[in-house]
């Protein structure tokens, strides 16, 4: 009849028993099953990330052997490093203290804690520098603690900077080191060095000074450990600018194999974007000359721009190459050259050779950012770089606005002064938040600097202002 004669309720155990058998079987509550699992899925899969963010950090990392409290050691080393070489050097360093008797602790430059060095008496940092004087990734933060510490530390301080001269701003975050001390009363036990392209001999130099200023004999001999180089193998090259006596190729390389396990921790080639940098080593120099690249790993291929320098050893190689030719190579991050995320405008601005990673940013733009690109050439029938390409992509809705400047011709004009021409739309973009991108030669961008500077002055901003928000970077060379 459909009536109830009786009911008894589950008991406590047979609850928790069908509680447990909805959850596994999903029946009745399959959302909250999926969840569930997702939600215990996600305990190895942060393991595993977390496991590979480690192994990123620690990329080109040596182990530090007999590394001392920091409590105990007589002598401190703090380490400011981006790519990793710097910890070989300081590792070097360790090791020949170590044997001179002395009880050392390394660590990075953001680990900086000047109360835990009780035993200390000297204090030895060791900083690169990325950018425009940037602080490399291990010494983020130190300035700040410095500057809000009480008081210098007791022990005295040994800055050596490692750079690269054909940078700009050489060793400008050492020197920026160096120069806070100073302002903080931290007495010197050394003054402030460098050390050029990873220089060994450099590095022996200063180690005998150090020697000297400790009262000990120290030989430092350091053999840098080269980057893992690749053979890259050109594809196709375009041809500009011999009319105008700047001979310039864009060359695409094929993307090399690579391995696993460099997918898996993104090592090398396996991952990229524009902006990056590729060290091509060429035949008859030790020295690594460096290209930005005008193309991410999702484009498929490796592209950069290479104007042939006279008598110039790399890119008289480079811009020689024909289809089927190989180069030796190895990919170097530059973080701080980066679009960022977010719907923020970009100003791109560059001449010559930097439409490179700028050209690479608009082909990436696949979500229709605003993009505004000022580009410098010398004459648009012999230099005008991607020419077709931008036009194709301003159709697509990658690229809102094209500017032009052309150097040669009856009304010469630069890309500061199309900038300058241009001074209301710029100073309102920059007002509403855009990040401003330069690329090029060290001239082209000091001339953009001055230019900003004073589109930028009714407005109350500079672009040292902007610089330090990070929306204000440069590529420059
Ligand atoms: C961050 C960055 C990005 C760059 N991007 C580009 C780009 O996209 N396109 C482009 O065309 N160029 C770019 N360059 C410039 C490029 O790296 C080369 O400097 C340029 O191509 C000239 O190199 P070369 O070998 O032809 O000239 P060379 O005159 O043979 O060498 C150039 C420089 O290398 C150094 N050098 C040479 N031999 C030695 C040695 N034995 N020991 C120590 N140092 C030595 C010297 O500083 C010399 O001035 C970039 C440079 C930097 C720093
Ligand atoms: C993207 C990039 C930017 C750099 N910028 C500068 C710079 O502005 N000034 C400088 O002196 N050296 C610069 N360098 C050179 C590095 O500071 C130098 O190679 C240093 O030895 C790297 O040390 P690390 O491997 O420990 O990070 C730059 C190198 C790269 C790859």
């Amino acid at each position: 009849t459909g009536a109830l004669l009786a009911w008894t309720d589950l008991t406590g155990w047979e609850r928790v028993s069908e509680t447990i058998y909805m959850l596994h079987t999903g029946q009745g509550a399959a959302t909250l099953g999926l969840v569930l699992g997702l939600m215990a899925l996600g305990v190895p899969a942060m393991g595993v990330t977390g496991v590979v963010v480690w192994l990123a950090g620690r990329r080109g990392r040596p182990r530090i052997r007999g590394n001392q409290p920091a409590g105990r050691a007589q002598t401190i080393l703090l380490v400011g490093s981006e790519g990793g070489s710097t910890w070989g050097f300081a590792a070097t360093l360790h090791a020949a203290l170590t044997q001179a008797g002395q009880r050392v602790h390394t660590a990075p430059m953001s680990a900086f804690a000047p109360e835990r060095y009780a035993a200390a008496n000297r204090i030895i940092v060791l900083a690169a520098t990325y950018g425009d004087g940037a602080a490399p990734a291990s010494a983020k933060g130190f300035l700040d603690r410095l500057a809000a510490a009480d008081h210098a530390p007791d022990a005295p301080l040994a800055v050596l900077g490692f750079g690269d001269r054909s940078f700009p701003a050489y060793c400008a975050f050492a020197k920026a080191v160096a120069a806070a001390a100073e302002a903080k009363g931290w007495r010197q036990l050394m003054a402030i060095d460098t050390i050029d392209r990873q220089s060994p001999q450099d590095f022996a130099r200063w180690g005998r000074a150090l020697g000297d200023a400790m009262g000990v004999d120290l030989e430092l001999s350091h053999e840098p450990v080269r980057p893992a180089t690749e053979t890259l193998t050109l594809v196709s090259r375009r041809d500009y600018g011999a009319e105008v006596q700047a001979p310039t190729a864009i060359l695409r390389f094929a993307l090399p194999r690579v391995s696993l396990w460099q997918r898996f921790v993104g090592a090398g080639f396996a991952r990229f974007d524009a902006g990056d940098l590729i060290g091509i080593m060429p035949e008859g120099s030790p020295v690594p000359r460096l290209y930005s690249l005008a193309s991410a790993r999702r484009d498929g291929f490796i592209e950069i721009v290479v104007k042939k320098h006279p008598g110039g050893l790399a890119s008289g190689q480079l811009t020689a190459l024909e289809p089927g030719d190989t180069v030796t190579a190895f990919l170097r991050r530059n973080p701080g050259f980066r679009t960022g995320r977010g719907r923020a405008p970009l100003i791109l601005i560059g001449a010559g050779t930097g439409i490179g990673p700028l050209a690479g940013f608009v082909r990436g733009n696949a979500g229709q950012r605003p993009v505004h690109l000022f580009f410098g050439m010398r004459h648009p029938a012999s230099d005008f770089f991607y020419g077709e390409e931008l036009r194709a992509w301003q159709k697509e809705g990658r690229l809102t606005r094209l500017v032009t400047a052309v150097s040669r011709g009856t009304r010469p004009h630069y890309v500061q002064d199309v900038l300058r021409g241009d001074a209301a739309q710029v100073a309102q973009l920059i007002r509403d938040g855009a990040r401003v991108m330069v690329c090029g030669g060290r001239d082209m961008a000091a001339g953009v600097a001055d230019a900003l500077a004073e589109i930028l002055a009714p407005t109350g901003l500079t672009p040292a202002a902007l610089k330090t928000e990070g929306r204000y970077v440069e590529d420059v060379y």
